[in-house]
This record gives C-alpha cells, structure tokens and sequence, in this order.
C-alpha cells in the first residue's frame, strides 16, 4: 500500500453537462461545482492531505462566452468571501498558480486579501489554479531561468521557476465527467503522477469519491521507470 498522497490535483470537468442534463443554465452547474469544491477542500484536510491543487480557471476558458466568463469570476469572488473564515479557522493556507494578473483588478485584490489572511495556515494549502496553462507557465519559468543567468538548464533548475517551486510534483490527478485529457494542466509536474478518471460530473463529485480515489492510488504500484524489488 502506497502512504496516502501528499498532494492531490484535480480538473473538475462537468459542472455545464450536470447543468444541462437538468435542463438548468450552466452558471448553476459552476454553481453547484463551487460547493463541491468547497466539501473536496474540507475532506482532503481531514483526511490529512497536505497539497490540494483545483484547476478552477484555464486560461483557454478566457475564450467562453463573456456572461460565463464574469459569471465564473463572480463565483470566485464570491468563494473568497464567504470562504475565508471558514479557510482560516480550519488552517487552509490559500495559493494561486497561473497568470492572476489577467484576472479582474477586485478578484485580484480579494486573492491577495485571502491569501494574505490565511498564510498561517499549516493544515493544507488549497492552490487554486487560475487563468492557467501548463505550456505558458513552462515559458514562464525559462524566461525566468534565463533572467537568472541560467543557460543550461537543468530539470530541477527548471522545477524551480515554475509557478509550483514551493510544493511537491502531485501524487495523485483526478479528473471527472468521463474526459481522458490532461488539457494542458500541470504538464511538468504531472510526469510521474498517477492518473485517476471517473464518469461523476464535478458537482457530484462527493466526499466518498474523494476517498475511494485515494485507496485506489494507494492500492497502485508507483515504480518511478524502475523494476520492483
Ligand atoms: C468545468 O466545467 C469547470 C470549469 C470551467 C471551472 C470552474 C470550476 C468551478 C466553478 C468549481 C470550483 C471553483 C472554485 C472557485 C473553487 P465545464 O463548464 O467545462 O463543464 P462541461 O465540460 O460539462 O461543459
């Protein structure tokens, strides 16, 4: 048996089928996914995980319809408000990847309010991945090395200009909503993560989906490119 992982990334897809299988708009799918979000940071902290990461806004989804789009960074804002108390009581210290600064100039102020206010957290550290792209942050972090003099450069220089310096590579991806794609998320830090698929669409996604996930991580075999002794 594995040890539980140390951090858990997810890509919670469906939240728009969930939504029109109920002949509902699809603001009430991300809706509905933002509580499922909420109940997925509660467990991962009970059940000990110290590193969640939500893909919670691509920077491929800035090409949505613009009502969905203002309608997503209302959520976020609205996650941020009435979550931080909740956040700072239960030691989830907040962080971000990605390109924030194309957020909206109030999302932008509120992350760094809620940030700021739950850096003492040590329980688990929610890193909310937004406006993000894998292929951009790998850009990002060579321009990086390079403005730090760095020529040749090597995988841990590189991990280390990434927007994830400060955390592990994940143990564990989850997507849901039947989907079999990465989408261009954490493409470095994914090469030696095991991968979990499921067909519940994001706003179902439970707490016991959540745990089944991880005993069936635990249950593989993570051999590195190596042979087992
Ligand atoms: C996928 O559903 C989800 C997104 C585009 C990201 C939005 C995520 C949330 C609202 C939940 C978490 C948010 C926070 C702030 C923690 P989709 O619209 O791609 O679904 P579809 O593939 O069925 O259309």
């Amino acid at each position: 048996m594995n040890p539980p992982p140390q951090h858990i990334a997810i890509i919670m897809d469906g939240n728009g089928r969930w939504a029109q299988h109920k002949g509902l708009p699809r603001i009430v799918g991300h809706q509905h996914g933002v509580e499922a979000a909420d109940a997925i940071v509660t467990t991962a902290r009970e059940f000990g995980i110290p590193y969640l990461t939500l893909f919670a806004f691509s920077d491929e989804n800035w090409g949505r319809p613009r009502e969905e789009v203002e309608q997503l960074m209302q959520l976020l804002a609205d996650f941020l408000r009435t979550k931080r108390d909740k956040m700072i009581a239960n030691g989830v210290r907040l962080a971000t990847i990605g390109e924030t600064d194309r957020l909206p100039v109030t999302v932008q102020h509120s992350l760094a309010e809620t940030i700021e206010a739950t850096a003492a957290g040590t329980s688990l550290t929610l890193i909310l991945a937004l406006s993000y792209g894998a292929r951009a942050e790998i850009c990002r972090a060579v321009r990086r090395a390079m403005t730090a003099g760095i020529s040749e450069i090597t995988p841990d220089q590189l991990s280390a200009a990434l927007d994830t310096a400060a955390y592990p590579d994940p143990d564990l991806l989850i997507r849901t909503s039947g989907e079999y794609r990465i989408s261009n998320y954490l493409l470095w830090q994914l090469a030696y993560t095991e991968l979990y698929f499921t067909d519940i669409l994001w706003p179902d996604f439970s707490p016991e989906h959540l745990r089944e996930a991880i005993a069936a991580y635990q249950r593989r075999e993570r051999r590195f490119g190596r042979v087992t002794a």
